[in-house]
């Protein structure tokens, strides 16, 4: 076991290593007081119990403030009556800095000093010592320490690699999640195949439309994920209506408006096999909303109720008017209807964009929300863009060729 003592710039302190195999991993300590003979004394103390110890010596608690910046300390023990900066502002410091908070610290004081020794404790110190210092007293309380920070180093590693599983688990869930919605939209798309690419332009178009408003970047992907959604309820309306040509009766207007109710309820609901799914012996029958616990949910059945709502209230289901319509519903009947107006459909042709712009700044104030409208001018060419990529692929395609 080899002790070495090198001279840090200026002569104040000195540093000892062991040498060996433990020198991979060394405890490293710091010892700090005045008097250089307290400190060769300490030396003489540890050293022929100092395997696997990196030992480290400073003469004043400035000094040892510079050398915790540069090493990371498993213990120090410092001397509390010290001229200028003292064992207690040295104590004060590691406390206040993240990266030192948790090195314990180890205070030497007189016998007969219960003041100091009460300050120590309540400045942070874990442990106190006596002088003049009993070496099996030292050895004792120093191992005791760094027993302390291996725990906390074992524990605080624990919780970091806890963090990244939990990180990448979230990931993992979210990136799941968001695969569900499209593929929930297209099984959508599957009951009227002229639509084509239409909900992934609606989707597009609401994005730029939220980006234009300046919404925050989770509003943003939010609308992005969930507006695909805003005619799923369409699933639930009868053949003899959703694909009946020509005009619908009153009736059947009814019935196919309706869609925005059932869309609403059918992603705000709590699906009753899902319940099932949480029942345990004990707990047959929990609590759980999953419209609370998921954000995307929430916003996906707003829009799936109020996207025909209009800005003068002469909108469905609920005649609902001006800013009561939800912002990302005014955004999606914003994109639903322009995308409407330059799609070819089978009751009409497709309209030229510009036509399309002067409809919708037609319907500023009466069916959307004038604010919207403008924005919609503002981000036309990245619309326009969004349009020609996701172009409708030609009536004779197969829609699924196109996928
Ligand atoms: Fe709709």
């Amino acid at each position: 076991m080899g002790i070495e003592s090198v001279k840090l710039p200026g002569g104040l302190s000195r540093t000892s290593g062991i040498g060996g195999a433990m020198k991979t991993t060394p405890k490293r300590l710091l010892f700090v007081d005045d008097d250089p003979n307290i400190l060769d004394i300490l030396e003489r103390m540890i050293a022929p119990y100092a395997a696997g110890w990196e030992t480290h010596f400073s003469l004043g608690a400035d000094e040892a403030i510079a050398l915790v910046e540069q090493v990371d300390f498993d213990v120090v023990v410092s001397d509390a009556r010290m001229p200028e900066k003292d064992g207690f502002w040295l104590l004060k410091t590691l406390q206040e800095a993240e990266r030192t908070r948790s090195i314990p610290v180890i205070i030497l004081t007189g016998d007969c000093e219960p003041s100091l020794k009460r300050q120590a404790l309540e400045l942070g110190a874990t442990d106190l010592l006596n002088k003049p210092i009993c070496r099996e007293d030292l050895l004792g309380r120093l191992r005791s320490a760094l027993r302390l920070k291996g725990y906390q180093d074992e524990l605080a590693e624990n919780i970091l690699s806890l963090e990244d599983k939990v990180v990448e688990r979230t990931q993992a869930l979210e990136t799941s999640h968001r695969e569900i919605l499209w593929r929930l939209a297209k099984a959508c798309e599957y009951r009227d195949d002229q639509t084509g690419h239409h909900v992934v332009r609606v989707a597009l178009y609401s994005r730029a439309i939220a980006i234009g408003l300046g919404m925050p970047p989770h509003f943003v992907e939010d609308i992005f994920l969930t507006s695909p959604l805003h005619d799923i309820g369409k699933i639930a309306i009868p053949d003899r209506v959703f694909l009946k040509p020509g005009s619908l009766t009153l009736d059947e207007v009814k019935v196919m408006q309706s869609h925005c109710e059932i869309g609403s309820r059918l992603l705000l609901e709590q699906p009753k096999a899902l319940e099932a799914l949480h029942w345990t012996e004990e707990v047959q029958h929990p609590k759980r909303d999953l419209a609370d616990e998921n954000p995307f949910i929430r916003m996906a059945s707003r829009i799936a109720l109020s996207h025909h709502e209009k800005w003068d209230g002469t909108g469905y289901p609920n005649g609902l008017v001006g800013e009561d319509i939800p912002v990302e519903s005014r955004i999606v009947a914003l994109a639903d209807v322009f995308d409407a107006l330059v799609s070819e459909r089978a009751y009409k042709p497709a309209f030229p964009v510009e036509r399309s712009r002067q409809i919708i700044a037609e319907e500023a104030g009466s069916h959307f929300d004038p604010a919207m409208c403008r924005i919609f001018e503002e981000q036309i060419a990245e619309i326009e863009r969004i349009r020609v990529q996701f172009i409708e692929p030609p009536a004779e395609v197969n829609i699924e060729s196109a996928r």
